[in-house]
């Protein structure tokens, strides 16, 4: 059995041999993989327990059979059991659009302003509402990257050299290398 999760990709899944049951469920909704999960995997951060026993009525199950294809789409969860022979093949085709990639990077970003507007109650819009916003976001993901990489370095320089020479201008900036700027950056 392969257990309730989502993936990065939409997906192209073609049953060769044996049987599955294959159950997949809406994407883009908050009450079966929470927004912040979802961010929170696009940005490659350590995946938590999805399934809950509740969850199962939003299922749309199919019965797998050789020369069966089903289209999970981008970030819908699915689990899938497999049949009573002893050997089942199946194949996987995962593949990215404009959108679907756009969606990623927005994410991304979202799992970014998350972080830094948690301590004062802000929380982004989703993902998927609003194709302006997600273009926006998108974006801008690699500009606040680049920057989370340069605060990187510069925050680990500086701790190096406060540590080796204590230097007073270097200690007056000690608050913003913590500060909700740099967890906003991702660093
Ligand atoms: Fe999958």
């Amino acid at each position: 059995m392969t257990p309730f999760h989502f993936d990065r990709y939409s997906n192209f899944l073609m049953q060769i041999r044996g049987s599955k049951q294959v159950a997949v469920f809406p994407n883009f909704r908050d009450d079966i993989v929470p927004n912040d999960v979802c961010e929170a995997y696009m940005a490659r951060e350590p995946s938590v327990t999805l399934w809950r026993d509740e969850l199962d009525r939003h299922a749309e199950k199919f019965d797998f059979q050789p020369g069966d294809a089903l289209h999970i789409p981008y970030i819908s969860g699915h689990y899938v059991k497999n049949g009573a022979e002893d050997v089942s093949i199946s194949l996987s085709f995962f593949f990215q659009t404009d959108e679907t990639l756009r969606w990623s990077n927005a994410m991304q970003l979202n799992h970014r302003l998350r972080k830094w507007g948690r301590p004062v109650g802000f929380s982004p819009h989703p993902v998927g509402l609003s194709s302006a916003r997600d273009v926006m976001k998108a974006r801008m993901l690699p500009a606040v990257t680049g920057a989370g990489a340069a605060f990187h370095r510069v925050r680990n320089w500086l701790r190096g050299t406060r540590t080796a020479s204590g230097a007073s201008a270097m200690v007056a900036m000690a608050p913003w290398l913590d500060s909700p700027v740099a967890s906003m950056l991702g660093v």
